[in-house]
């Protein structure tokens, strides 16, 4: 979709469709009101009646009003303007650009980042637009035509009412772009089935990846150079999966040779049936999504290479699949890890944390400037946070302020839990330096309890996304978090 801005009265902007705010209980003000009065009170007139929206997130269009250009208005009802905050913003842009997609129009203006937002700024209000643009734009197509359609829409402009600079608005359209498309890549390789989306698949994405964007490398290590490795706690989940795994390993080079890069190292399980430790089978095609930290890997790249900052970026994205299958781990094996730890097999079903730790020590060769990992690691991490905060663990408070203000910035956000040493004695084994679980109790802190045990070397976040990478039900899909809050995150380091 191409972003612009258009200036000047609401009545005079030119478009197929224009989309104007509606507050319930309240005099038309703002935009509506030099609507209103343009077309000679047809608005205020339709209010009277209560034939307008206002109701929060409901949406409608009326046609050829007089004094007005654009040729339809789509109101979007905002609710009570005492309630109105930013999280209602956000709801209300996106039945807005629901609706909108559904229409058979190929441009469109949208006056909604003219309202004042709980003291953001107008280039905050709009890249929140267009990226929510982008969201409601996003269809998956690889295996079915969707039902709710392609989207026509191909340019919209947001009105910018009054400002003096248009300089950071043109910066945060830009924002937006270099975030969106990280974002739809990670919701289309999330979306996409196991059958499909295997770790060679995902090798060749990030082959394709790479010859996109010129300033991006990768290197796939393939199942024997892993194994003379000693990459032993990933080759111990890859044992049952027929589709062999890969290590995708992704390089940015946008600083100077010495310059230690920021490494992400994302879970690539493309699907995760428990192995022997099988999972029941409700939901269980759910678990093609287990790779989506990987996604992310993928979708932060794709973001840097459309930005090309003057950073570097490592992306490590261990790609495999959890199988029960006669040559499988097993309950009771014991593992030795990259890092030359051994660990205890207590439950198959807690493989995530096995690529990760041989990924982890992988990254130390980068000689990081700061390591985050980004898994659908634990269903704890659901009950603890639900499906708005991704958990955030990390030893290093400056380190945990930085990803939450970047998560509280793009609207992505994370909620730190403990990772206090109290809770690494859940892992002891009697017959290895560790076991792979700690019990049910804190299920989401002693996976990262794990975790960091092999990330002692370097500035190191775990970001646990179980239940921000996909939605269920209804609206189930990937939604390609947390790529905002990590490109974010960057964005403030490269400055
Ligand atoms: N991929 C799952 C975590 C998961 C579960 C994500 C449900 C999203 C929804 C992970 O590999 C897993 O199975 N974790 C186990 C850990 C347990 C065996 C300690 C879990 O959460 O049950
Ligand atoms: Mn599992
Ligand atoms: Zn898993």
């Amino acid at each position: 979709m191409e972003f612009s801005l258009v200036s000047g009265a609401p009545q005079g902007i030119q478009t197929p469709c224009l989309v104007a705010p509606v507050f319930q209980d309240a005099e038309p003000g703002g935009e509506l009101l030099q609507l209103d009065r343009a077309s000679r009170g047809r608005i205020s007139a339709l209010i009277e009646t209560g034939d307008l929206p206002g109701r929060r997130g409901q949406t409608d269009v009326l046609r050829g009003l007089p004094g007005i250009k654009a040729e339809r208005l789509l109101l979007v009802g905002m609710g009570k303007r005492g309630d109105f905050d930013e999280s209602r913003y956000r709801q209300a842009t996106t039945e807005a650009m629901k609706r909108l997609m559904g229409m058979a129009v190929k441009a469109a203006a949208s006056c909604l980042p003219g309202l004042e937002v709980g003291g953001r700024p107008p280039a905050w209000r709009i890249q929140v637009a267009a990226q929510i643009a982008e969201e409601c734009a996003y269809r998956y197509t690889e295996t079915v035509k969707p039902k709710n359609g392609i989207p026509q829409l191909e340019r919209l402009a947001f009105a910018t009412g009054r400002v003096r600079q248009t300089g950071p608005l043109d910066a945060a359209l830009e924002h937006a772009r270099i975030i969106s498309a990280g974002q739809a890549l990670t919701r289309r390789l999330g979306d996409l089935p196991p059958n499909i989306c295997t770790p060679a698949f995902l090798a060749e994405e990030a082959r394709k990846l790479a010859k996109r964007h010129p300033h991006v490398e990768v290197e796939i290590l393939e199942r024997k150079q892993l194994e003379e490795m000693g990459a032993g706690a990933l080759m111990g989940v890859a044992r049952g999966g027929a589709n062999e795994p890969r290590l995708i390993v992704f390089k940015y080079r946008g600083g100077s040779e010495d310059d230690r890069p920021q490494v992400l190292v994302g879970k690539g399980v493309t699907f995760d049936s428990g192995g022997i430790s099988l999972k029941p089978g409700p939901a269980m095609d759910e678990m093609k999504y287990d790779m989506c930290g990987g996604a992310t890997v993928f979708g932060v790249m794709e973001s840097v290479g459309h930005w090309k900052p003057g950073i570097n970026v490592v992306g490590i994205v261990p790609a495999v699949e959890n199988m029960p299958d006669g040559n499988s781990y097993r309950p009771g094996d014991i593992l030795t890890s990259l890092s030359g730890q051994t660990i205890e097999i207590l439950n198959t079903d807690a493989e995530g944390r096995l690529i990760l730790c041989d990924a982890l020590t992988y990254a130390e060769r980068f000689k990081p400037a700061a390591v985050i990992d980004i898994a659908t690691l634990t269903g704890a991490c659901v009950i603890a946070l639900g499906r708005h905060a991704s958990g955030l663990m990390t030893p290093h408070d400056d380190f945990a302020e930085e990803l939450l203000a970047a998560g509280e910035e793009s609207f992505d956000r994370a909620w730190r839990l403990p990772l206090w040493v109290d809770y690494q004695q859940q892992l002891d084994s009697n017959f290895a330096d560790m076991a792979n679980v700690g019990g049910k109790e804190a299920g989401a802190i002693t996976a990262g309890c794990f975790l960091w045990r092999f990330a002692k070397d370097y500035r190191w976040a775990h970001l646990d996304i179980a239940g921000t990478a996909w939605l269920t039900g209804k609206e189930k899909g990937a939604t390609g978090r947390p790529v905002p809050l990590l490109v974010q995150y960057l964005m403030d380091r490269a400055g």
